[in-house]
């Protein structure tokens, strides 16, 4: 049978940093929190400095039970992200390229969506069109408090399970760096990976109530 794709086109700009974008797509720990209504579990299975591999047993919009779906994740170069996603033993085959386009104060990303079908489904690429620009969109939002949250701590020198100085050291002054250059090292270190025979990687959706688990703490 003859395939085709349909696609989609998606974009946002932010006034964030580019890495601080690669690290929020790269941070799988918040998935099964921030993004709790679609995620109940993710497992990486293989990650190094541009690639991770992992499973997600996710719900998307109008389907009413979850299925695992395989992503892997390529940094191509440094301002280019594909996803390919795949799920049902590879019936459905998905994938993404990121771009991220820098300047000074601001980010812009866009996302190319390929969505591989049988030729005879071609009459559903408007309603594709209209999910995966709405797919967009709602995980944009979702996603902005922690990066609100985690470019302010930067900015205060937060340091990865170390904090930041003068909250640790009551003797030293608060100090704003304004023009700390952000900085990302892939793979990201995990805080709460749920160990499961050893060395698997596994985070499971703990709390079903909020997306804000962490934020709407007191100001810095
Ligand atoms: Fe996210």
């Amino acid at each position: 049978m003859s395939k085709s794709y349909l696609t989609s086109i998606s974009s946002a700009t932010t006034n964030f940093p580019k890495k601080l974008l690669i690290w929020n797509y790269w941070d799988h720990e918040h998935v099964v929190g921030t993004h709790f209504e679609h995620y109940k579990k993710v497992e990486i299975l293989f990650e190094d400095k541009n690639t991770c591999i992992s499973e997600r047993w996710a719900k998307l919009p109008y389907i009413p039970f979850y299925f695992k779906m395989k992503d892997e994740l390529k940094l191509t170069n440094e301002n280019q992200m594909d996803v390919l996603h795949s799920a049902f033993f590879n019936i459905i085959k998905c994938k993404q390229k990121f771009i991220f386009e820098e300047n000074k104060n601001s980010c812009k990303v866009t996302r190319y969506d390929y969505l591989e079908i049988p030729n005879f489904l071609k009459f559903l690429q408007p309603l594709f069109d209209r999910l995966m620009k709405k797919w967009f969109v709602d995980v944009w939002n979702e996603d902005m408090p922690m990066r609100e949250r985690r470019y302010k701590v930067w900015k205060l020198g937060f340091k990865d399970f170390k904090g930041i100085d003068y909250i640790n050291n009551p003797d030293l002054k608060k100090k704003e760096i304004s023009d700390r250059k952000y900085q990302v090292i892939l793979p990201l270190p995990k805080a709460n990976q749920n160990q499961i025979n050893g060395s698997k990687k596994v985070f499971k959706r703990i709390i079903k109530k909020s997306k804000h688990i962490g934020y709407g703490l007191p100001d810095l």
